[in-house]
């Protein structure tokens, strides 16, 4: 197998070239790739169907759209599955448009904030802004009863109310910082006039896509039912990606409760150590790299976008596009590649450096 450097590629494997394009911009994810990368790799492979199973924001099934090409996506994350499926639905562009206008006009309310249970939450916003936010939350989900359009109005609440908090997310955390805040107000109309300019060049009906609320570690799809993969696994890092939404959680989503992946070092799942949670998430990789095997058509390709971490604890760099190719060619794929996108600086206390890990993209092949 080769490794080869391909420092072009270093921006591709960030969600950042995505910021200003129509459509891929309804969601700024942090932990997402670009579209350019997904139609590289598409141009390569040229399936007549995609799967991402870690979909995440979406990149991966909306450039497929896009592109024409039939995709279907999972993930166990609400927020992520509500930006994807608004990413990738086929609208009725004009009666949509048609909601965002009545969602313009809209002039919130005060209203009791006594349903947010989560005390950090109402930390994060003054609370007359939290108020309005639930207001229109409520009148959105009364009063738009068609599902597409209501879940696009939620979504560009969900954006606004961000914007109109003192949050701040800092890699893993969230922190609170104090400052002059955008009304409410003008933040939606500032995401709904984004997504309503979008809606002119969104690819509706240009090819069927499927986003399904199901966990990459047991697919609901039959043997051999894709031509490809392109994903990005959870990294093993100290992102649990239930913390860093948990205010759109609390206030779009009350009540779910969600079981990821186990990427998150600092957890010391079930406290037997740093060891064993090394080995938790190889077998959470090694059982959605046996599911990707599966509902891929012989002859079928797949992109698998990682990157390696640093685990202090155990001064030790663990290499996880390496893992990745040695498992899945213990599964029966063939690890054609590593492509090297970029390596970064792993830091103890931001500033101390103490080795680099990789960034790639593993391509592999069900011969
Ligand atoms: C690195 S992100 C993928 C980002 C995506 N490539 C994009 O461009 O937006 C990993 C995603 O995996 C999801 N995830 C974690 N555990 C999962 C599981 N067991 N099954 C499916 N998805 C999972 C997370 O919610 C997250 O959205």
């Amino acid at each position: 197998m080769r490794i080869v450097e391909r420092p072009e590629l270093a921006k591709l494997v960030t969600f950042v070239p995505n910021k200003n394009l129509p459509v891929h911009r309804w969601f700024y994810y942090k932990e997402g790739f670009s579209r350019d990368l997904v139609k590289m790799l598409l141009d390569e492979f040229k399936p007549e169907t995609v799967l991402d199973p870690f979909v995440g924001s979406g990149t991966t099934a909306l450039t497929a759209k896009e592109e024409g090409i039939p995709a279907a996506g999972t993930d166990v994350l609400p927020v992520a599955l509500l930006a994807s499926r608004v990413k990738t639905y086929d609208y009725d562009i004009e009666e949509t448009k048609e909601w965002i206008r009545w969602a313009m006009k809209l002039k919130p309310q005060p209203y009791s904030t006594e349903s947010v249970r989560d005390p950090f939450v109402k930390k994060v916003f003054l609370p007359k802004t939290l108020g309005k936010i639930l207001w229109l939350r409520e009148k959105i989900w009364e009063e738009v009863e068609d599902r597409k359009s209501r879940d696009l109005l939620t979504l560009a609440l969900m954006n606004a109310s961000l914007r109109s908090s003192f949050a701040f997310k800092d890699g893993a955390v969230i922190k609170i910082r104090r400052r002059p805040l955008p009304p409410i107000e003008n933040s939606f109309r500032r995401e709904l006039k984004k997504f309503y300019v979008d809606l002119d060049v969104h690819p509706s009906g240009r090819a069927p896509t499927e986003i399904i609320e199901a966990d990459a570690r047991n697919l609901p799809f039959p043997d051999e039912s894709f031509d490809a993969v392109i994903t990005s696994p959870p990294y093993m890092n100290k992102i649990e990606y239930a913390r860093v939404y948990r205010i759109e959680e609390e206030l779009f989503f009350p009540g779910k409760r969600v079981r990821g992946m186990r990427s998150f070092v600092g957890l010391k799942l079930l406290d037997r150590g740093y060891l064993h949670t090394l080995d938790l998430y190889r077998e959470d990789l090694r059982r959605a790299l046996e599911e990707m095997y599966r509902v891929l058509r012989t002859g079928g390709r797949a992109a698998i976008v990682i990157a390696g971490s640093y685990i202090r604890e155990l001064n030790l760099i663990f290499e996880a596009d390496v893992e990745v190719a040695k498992i899945a060619e213990e599964i029966g794929f063939t690890a054609q590649e590593i492509i090297v996108a970029r390596k970064l600086w792993a830091t103890v206390k931001r500033t101390k450096k103490v080795g680099q890990v990789r960034e790639s993209i593993v391509l592999l092949k069900k011969e």
